[in-house]
């Protein structure tokens, strides 16, 4: 089993591709739909994601979908379903099992994510569906007095538990602990943060027996929070990503692929190319993006048939992007 999970985690990140992120819930995708005044039904929900994953090409840049429990159900036009589409253009179906945030009792503005109840059955289902990978997000909220220890600890243990139930039942956990940009905090505190937040992490991991070979990490980029007066330039967010991560991530993980996180498409597809310039690392770097690469998408697609082909030119340029940014070959006068 292990070797065959080893196996599907290398094609995650195999060269020149990444992930697309598809897996907001029902909640999410409506306020996405809500700025371009879609309303948020069903109907609406599975035509988006069956312009997503028909767009032409997009297997080559493109090496996996996390999916939405409801979306990995669903078909596309033509009765072909998302997970057989996805398969034939040579992409892997991955699931959201995480259940969403609640208030870590006894720590004010903390969150821990909850979804552990039932999820051996879960994953054994999703199995079934087709799934080959699982994600899970854990928060970690940067504040003048937080995060506290526990928040780090308990998300961590929570994430640990998730990627040794995935591995037994035959998926690779993508293992996600994203440190929020909100609020005016600087590059510093981020950088301490996400270091701490790795480390428990992998500490976790350790404890509970999960293959690191068999596993993709979804990390938050070490950022200047969106409301600091001083933003670190490109190189700097580079240097000090790839500065943490070899501290803190055994070079026997698989792969790393980022979130955005809030970043502007462009940003995003910055960073990661200025990392993959910074010389030879242990794993591969790729993206994971949700927001930064459907963005340009959804503005385009406004809820009409007739935008479908120029929203599917808009998501496959922004793949082709982050594919270039992944193997440093980058430039933004390719925009
Ligand atoms: P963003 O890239 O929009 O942050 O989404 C990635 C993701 O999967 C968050 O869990």
């Amino acid at each position: 089993m292990s070797e065959y999970l080893q196996k599907i985690a290398q094609a995650m990140v195999a060269p020149g591709k990444g992930i697309l992120a598809a897996d907001e819930s029902t909640g999410t995708i409506g306020k996405r739909f809500e700025s371009i005044g879609v309303e948020n039904i069903e109907s609406h929900r599975r035509a988006y994601r069956d312009m997503l994953f028909t767009t032409r090409g997009i297997g080559q840049t493109i090496s996996g979908v996390i999916l939405y429990d409801e979306t990995l159900k669903q078909k596309s036009a033509d009765g072909t379903s998302f997970v057989e589409l996805l398969n034939k253009n040579g992409i892997l179906p991955g699931i959201k099992v995480d259940a969403g945030t609640k208030n870590l009792p006894l720590c004010k503005g903390e969150l821990i994510t909850e979804g552990l109840d039932n999820l051996p059955k879960r994953c054994q289902e999703y199995v079934q569906l087709g799934a080959k990978f699982a994600k899970w997000r854990a928060v970690i909220t940067i504040d003048q007095n937080l995060p506290s220890s526990t928040c780090i600890k308990a998300n961590a243990e929570a994430l640990a538990r998730y990627a040794a139930i995935c591995q037994e039942a035959g998926l690779v956990p993508i293992v996600e602990p994203e440190v929020l940009m909100d609020g005016e905090h600087t590059i510093d505190r981020c950088e301490a943060v996400t270091e701490a937040t790795l480390h428990a992490l992998y500490e976790a991991l350790y404890a509970y027996r999960v293959s690191l070979e068999a596993s993709v990490l979804k990390p938050s980029m070490v950022i200047s929070a969106k409301n600091c007066p001083q933003q670190a330039s490109v190189e700097e967010v580079a240097q000090r990503t790839v500065r943490i991560l070899k501290r803190t991530v055994p070079a026997a993980v698989s792969g790393i692929v980022f979130l955005s996180g809030g970043q502007s498409d462009a940003l995003a597809t910055a960073h990661l190319n200025a990392m993959n310039l910074l010389g030879t690392h242990p794993w591969p770097l790729s993206f994971s993006y949700g927001r930064a690469l459907q963005q340009a998408c959804l503005k385009v697609w406004k809820g009409q048939v007739a935008n479908v082909p120029a929203a599917q030119a808009a998501l496959a340029h922004r793949a082709k992007m982050n594919s270039l940014a992944s193997l440093g070959r980058y430039q933004s006068s390719m925009e």
